[in-house]
């Protein structure tokens, strides 16, 4: 690569898909907020997006991607099929993946995936360094990339560097499980600023690296190596306005009505649009879901649910017995409940496009989104911003980041399957009024809380970090870091 850029992103995968067209096949950007958000810093700067393509290629051939896709320069980085082994399927989504959500599946360990870690992570910071001007910003994404930060800043101090983790960070006594605990601290360490999704991740990181490397704290500040690092909440969200946009198009609305008229219009659609991951509780809502068919609560075809579980991370273990409990509840449950061409439960181990979720968002009455952990959880903010009707309710995890902002949601704490039934029940049953006033009122917010000022703020943090002790970030709710004040 020659010309060098002043922006920089590095996340695990491009923002590209491979897509059949009409004249053959062709790479297009990515849709999802984090890619629309970044767009207009990228393709202003003329700035480069380094990540992995997705498929197996050796470390010396480069995978056949385009070197610019809408503007956004690519800077690929090759992964082998054994970096895809034991970094992406093992110590990313075996070992951390579990760790940081609670560990509601067993984590694994292994030493060799460590090495693989170390190892992929030294290319991508390898990766950016090439693609960064002297002096330029690098925003470094998620969970699989948390050394680069420090990597980075040993072969290039003059750059400016973020992190930003789209999942939760555990607390201290998960946290010291890792084996390689005090090395991802130090990772994450060498950014100038470390955005987390909820205020209580922040104090998660502050209380480790208190513990773990004795370092001392101030408010949002933590001192290290003489240098000051900054921690701060930063939520996600999604592009509120192309939500609504795409809901505003007579063919979405005409393709839901499609949708209830094929399930039978019922009167109650509920609605869940997960990865098929066990941090979703996809188990724990059918699970309620067929108890309340049971007891009569709810009943079919009055009712029906449309579960879509987009295929993830097939090889890993976690997730094909997964797949295997979760269908035979699903089998259960319409062997016992279903009609001959009425099932209760609509499964659909499927992906599908922005224009066809759009449809579902606005064909479903009720909104299951149970996780047992998530950092954010987006389907619950964009099925908010699907319903310009204010029409809808959503079930809501309290265990979900969304569940700080989304107040207006029938929250309830997933592992409790009666607390799910009676959300489930309250949200299927909820009068027009109160119903559209809790809609109304998520999508008010929403709407001032987009992806691009997620983007904005956390740019603006990076590049002019506050005083000393100052412990708010552009209006994104910060809570107090109460210990980090003692
Ligand atoms: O939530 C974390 C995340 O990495 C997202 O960024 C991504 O959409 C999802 O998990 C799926 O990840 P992948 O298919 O890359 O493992």
């Amino acid at each position: 690569m020659t010309e060098r850029s002043s922006f920089v992103v590095v996340a695990n995968r491009l923002p590209v898909d491979e897509e059949e067209t009409p004249t053959g096949r062709e790479w297009r950007r990515s849709p999802g907020g984090l890619v629309s958000a970044l767009h207009p810093v990228l393709a202003s700067h003329r700035g480069t997006w380094v990540g992995w393509s997705g498929g197996a290629s050796e470390p010396t051939a480069l995978p056949e991607v385009p070197a610019v896709v809408d503007g956004i320069r690519l800077h690929p980085v090759p992964l082998s099929a054994v970096d895809i082994e034991e970094f992406y399927e093992g110590h990313c989504n075996s070992t951390i993946w579990p760790l940081y959500h609670d560990a509601v599946e067993q984590p694994r360990f292994r030493r060799r995936w460590r090495d693989a870690y170390r190892r992929v992570n030294a290319r991508f910071a390898a990766a950016a360094d090439a693609a960064a001007a002297p002096g330029a910003t690098v925003w470094v994404q998620d969970y699989q990339l948390q050394l680069v930060p420090g990597m980075l800043r040993a072969a290039r101090p003059d750059l400016r560097i973020g992190f930003f983790l789209h999942v939760p960070f555990p607390p201290m006594e998960l946290f010291m499980q890792i084996p390689m605990r005090a090395e991802i601290l130090r990772g994450l360490l060498g950014a100038d600023l470390v955005g987390f999704q909820q205020p209580l991740a922040v104090q998660n990181f502050m209380r480790i690296a208190r513990h773990l490397l004795g370092l001392r704290t101030r408010g949002d500040l933590l001192e290290t190596d003489g240098r000051r690092v900054r921690a701060g909440s930063f939520p996600i969200s999604i592009d509120v306005r192309a939500m609504e946009m795409m809901c505003a198009d007579p063919s979405t609305l005409e393709r839901a009505k499609q949708i209830r008229a094929d399930l039978g219009d019922p009167k109650i659609v509920m609605l869940g649009v997960d990865r098929l991951d066990y941090t979703k509780g996809i188990g724990q809502r059918l699970q309620a879901f067929r108890e309340l068919l049971d007891e009569g609560k709810l009943s079919v075809p009055d009712t029906v649910m449309v579960q879509v579980a987009t295929p993830s991370r097939e090889r890993v273990e976690h997730y094909q017995s997964l797949r295997v409990k979760v269908e035979r509840e699903v089998g259960r449950i319409n062997g016992d409940f279903s009609q001959v061409g009425l099932p209760a439960v609509h499964y659909l181990h499927q992906s599908y496009s922005p224009n066809e979720l759009a449809a579902l968002y606005r064909a479903a009455d009720v909104m299951l989104v149970t996780p047992l952990r998530d950092g954010m959880n987006l389907v619950a903010k964009e099925y908010v911003a699907a319903r310009a009707d204010n029409g809808g309710a959503v079930v809501l995890s309290e265990f979900a980041g969304a569940a700080y902002e989304l107040r207006q949601a029938f929250l309830c704490n997933p592992h409790d399957v009666d607390a799910l039934k009676d959300a489930m029940v309250r949200a299927s049953s909820v009068d027009f009024a109160d119903g559209s006033r809790r809609m109304a009122a998520m999508r008010r917010y929403l709407r001032s809380h987009d992806v691009n000022r997620w983007a904005d703020s956390f740019l603006r943090a990076l590049e002019d970090p506050p005083p000393v002790g100052v412990a708010t970030v552009s209006g994104v709710s910060l809570a107090p870091v109460a210990d980090a004040r003692r």
